[in-house]
């Protein structure tokens, strides 16, 4: 019997491992491709200077989504070869026609590629890329890229201008909310996944789209949350964090990235050669092609790294940006800056090669045009479910005083809140083609739930998102009277507050919502709170009013139904953090990977102050704990789980296997379903490493799994740990396991666990 299972598990093996070897080569083959390579050169060789200078151009054509600095006249621009790309144009037929121009009437026929932010779904909108990340599901991920990309490819968008990859660790700023969050490991498995996603098995395949990992790089940690704000960092901090999901897109196959607006150690994203030409290109070997946000190499002027626009593509061009997204830069100085011999001619062949190489894996050469006949003209049904289910597994219930879910024969619901029946406001920030009459909001639904489960709904809206005005506060708490359990759904507006250019200085409820949430729980009755926002909010004041928490994000077309299951129990909640909630602004920035510091403070009495030094001189506020509202990871469900300690292979291992990626260590942990419903466990590796040459992150997240356990179902987890999770940065691009004790956790969150200890000698 067991000699049948081992014959079987090999054959098994050896059908699988091709399949999983030709689908990872096939989806970063584009980048050597003999065939492609020729036709780039052959191409290249009759190319004049102004065209290939062409190549490098893009601007947008329809809706503006930056300050508007384009060209017009694009018909007569298209034949003279002047424009590589557009952004923005979503009609097919407007795209065939300008498609029609550039083969037909240019002289080299070279396609045109279409840009747009598909960001979290064209017309189908799933929910913001915080919420997808929020259900550390990478398969879920990859399946909602998947569609985004067939419908967007209907109208001709063949490049997204997404994942956005950015580690943002400051509530503040807008942008959080396009990221997966605070943590490069998990930021790295949502970058492939959407990377996958889009880009299908082949960048050929007429619905995939090529991706573009943004922004490059350490956009996310722009001072103060300030949006297009600089940011200084070490190397060490830039290896290990913010680049790390860049790389993970690379490695996936990306076909592009979009340098970034900000200045990393004073050298503007758009004009730093360290990052674009060495690191990307030379210690990563990316062969696609690098586009810059919208305006950034003009922005190299007010830098100050550029006192012309002249200058100004010099330094973007020269330091790796191929291609000029919006500034017209290039098209105006890039030749004449060839003609005089201060940008080399084989730089700008490189970079033409670069865009050119991505147009013929696209396979837009043979197949330039779009067929109008299939693109998107409503909600496709075929891709409703999956909206429904995305945002379920978005949703992260934060607090639970056993009111959720509502029990059925319920008889009245109370719905009040400003976000209860907004439809464009579930769209979310960058929304494509998303329509928000597409969207069913809680309020529809929870009527239709209303009348087939025979209970009463009243609704109030109370106030407006960013209301002052309390005329509205009577009504909700008349309504809050009459009911027996009260939803409220509150929260920030997504077009305003979040996305670029949303960043707060408060990260409050907006408006007089906290004033309304105070009214109606004053009215004593069991209060849960749906909350709609694009990042952590400070929720210290409203938790310790309200009896639950579901933190919603922006829940896309579903949002009505999806929330409506989890909140009667259809559908149990199973989303977990990806950032952490603070107590206060003050606090922040605030991430569960932080250094220890040299006088840790742990259990803080802020009742009274500190008796004596032991005490006083620690890592501390006066006025607040250390310790998050909602740490990294976590997230309640209507069962309870309970882990078992932590345990290793052994007890110690050696670096020098470790270093050779021999070495491994396997943990293990028993999680077990304690509660009386089925429930999904997202199960967290976590480690920490002290004794090395350089302070390590108290835990840092390495691994999870997420599992489903029926009521008393036990199971075991296991992870193992090599170099690639042990590796530290030591100087350029070498990487090593030193000798340190570590210490590994599997846990729920950031927060918890019990740990096992190895020695690594
Ligand atoms: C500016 C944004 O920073 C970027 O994310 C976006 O892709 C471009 N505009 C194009 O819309």
């Amino acid at each position: 019997m067991n000699n049948l299972r081992s014959v079987l598990s090999v054959l098994l093996l050896l059908c699988l491992l091709p399949i999983t070897f030709n689908s990872a080569q096939t989806r970063t083959q584009w980048q050597n491709s003999p065939d492609i390579e020729r036709r780039v050169e052959a191409l290249l060789k009759q190319m004049s200077l102004e065209e290939k200078v062409g190549q490098l151009n893009q601007y947008s054509y329809g809706m503006p989504t930056g300050p508007s600095t384009g060209r017009s006249a694009v018909e007569e621009a298209i034949k003279r070869g002047e424009v590589g790309s557009f952004l923005n144009v979503t009609d097919p037929a407007l795209s065939n026609k300008l498609q029609h121009i550039a083969m037909e009437q240019s002289r080299l026929k070279i396609p045109i590629i279409f840009g747009l932010d598909v960001i979290h779904g064209y017309r189908t909108t799933f929910p913001v890329p915080l919420g997808l990340a929020s259900t550390w599901d990478a398969n879920l991920v990859e399946r909602v890229s998947r569609i985004a990309a067939q419908e967007a490819t209907a109208s001709g968008i063949r490049w997204t201008f997404s994942p956005m990859v950015d580690i943002a660790r400051d509530p503040r700023w807008g942008r959080i909310v396009e990221g997966a969050g605070e943590d490069p490991y998990l930021g790295s498995i949502m970058a492939r996944a959407y990377v996958r996603g889009y880009q299908g098995e082949t960048l050929g395949g007429s619905q995939s789209m090529a991706a573009c990992a943004k922004h490059y790089v350490a956009y996310g940690a722009a001072e103060g949350g300030r949006d297009y704000n600089s940011v200084d960092m070490s190397e060490r901090q830039l290896r290990e964090v913010y680049l790390t999901p860049f790389r993970a897109a690379v490695n996936a196959g990306v076909a592009t990235l979009m340098s970034s607006f900000n200045t990393i150690n004073g050298v503007p994203g758009s004009a730093n050669d360290f990052t674009l030409n060495q690191v990307l290109r030379r210690e990563w070997n990316f062969r696609g092609f690098v586009v810059s946000d919208w305006g950034a190499v003009g922005e190299l002027i007010p830098h100050g790294v550029a006192n012309d626009l002249a200058s100004a593509t010099r330094k973007g061009f020269l330091a790796g940006v191929d291609m000029d997204m919006e500034s017209n830069a290039y098209f105006k100085h890039l030749a004449n800056a060839v003609k005089t011999r201060e940008v080399p001619q084989s730089a700008v062949d490189e970079a033409v090669r670069r865009i050119l190489r991505v147009k013929f894996a696209l396979g837009l050469f043979d197949k330039p045009y779009v067929d109008e006949k299939n693109a998107i003209a409503t909600l496709p049904s075929a891709n409703v479910a999956a909206a429904r289910e995305a945002a379920e597994k978005s949703f992260v219930l934060l607090k639970n005083e056993a009111i959720l879910p509502i029990r059925s024969g319920v008889r009245t619901v109370a719905l009040i809140g400003p976000l209860a029946d907004s439809r464009a406001d579930m769209l979310g920030a960058w929304s494509a083609q998303g329509k928000a009459d597409d969207v069913i909001t809680l309020r529809a639904a929870l009527e239709a739930r209303s009348k087939r489960d025979g209970f009463k709904l009243v609704y109030a809206k109370g106030t407006e998102i960013r209301g002052t005005s309390d005329s509205g506060f009577a009504e909700a708490t008349a309504a809050a009277s009459q009911a027996d359990v009260v939803l409220l759904a509150l929260g920030e507006d997504s077009s305003w507050m979040t996305g670029e250019a949303g960043s707060r200085a408060f990260i409050d409820l907006p408006g007089n919502q906290q004033q309304l949430l105070e009214r109606v729980a004053a009215t004593g009755k069991p209060t849960a709170l749906v909350l709609f926002s694009g990042r952590p909010l400070a929720l210290t004041q409203v938790s310790s009013k309200v009896q639950a928490i579901v933190e919603a994000w922006a829940p896309g077309v579903q949002a009505g139904p999806a929330l409506e299951r989890v909140l009667f129990g259809d559908a149990s909640p199973s989303g977990r953090l990806t950032v952490t909630f603070p107590r206060s602004l003050g606090q922040v920035p605030i991430f569960h990977s932080m250094l220890n510091t040299g006088r840790p403070a742990v259990g803080l009495d802020l009742t009274r102050p500190p008796t004596n030094g032991n005490e006083k001189f620690k890592s501390r506020y006066v006025d607040e704990q250390n310790v998050p509202l909602y740490p990294f990871g976590f997230g309640l469900t209507y069962t309870s789980f309970e882990y078992s300690a932590t345990q290793s292979s052994a007890q110690q291992t050696s670096v020098v296997e470790l270093n050779a990626g021999r070495g491994q260590v396997r943990v293990t942990a028993d999680v077990k379903n304690t509660g009386s419903r089925v429930g999904e466990e997202v199960v967290q590796l976590y480690i920490g490493l002290r004794g090395t040459s350089v302070a390590r992150p108290v835990r840092e997240l390495k691994g999870f799994q997420r599992l489903s356990l029926q009521p008393g179902e036990s199971r075991r987890v296991e992870f193992t740990i090599g170099r690639d999770e042990l590796a530290i940065w030591q100087s350029g691009t070498t990487y090593k396991v030193e000798p340190a004790e570590l210490t590994i956790w599997i846990a729920p969150n950031a927060e918890s666990g019990t740990p096992t200890k190895i020695m690594l000698k």
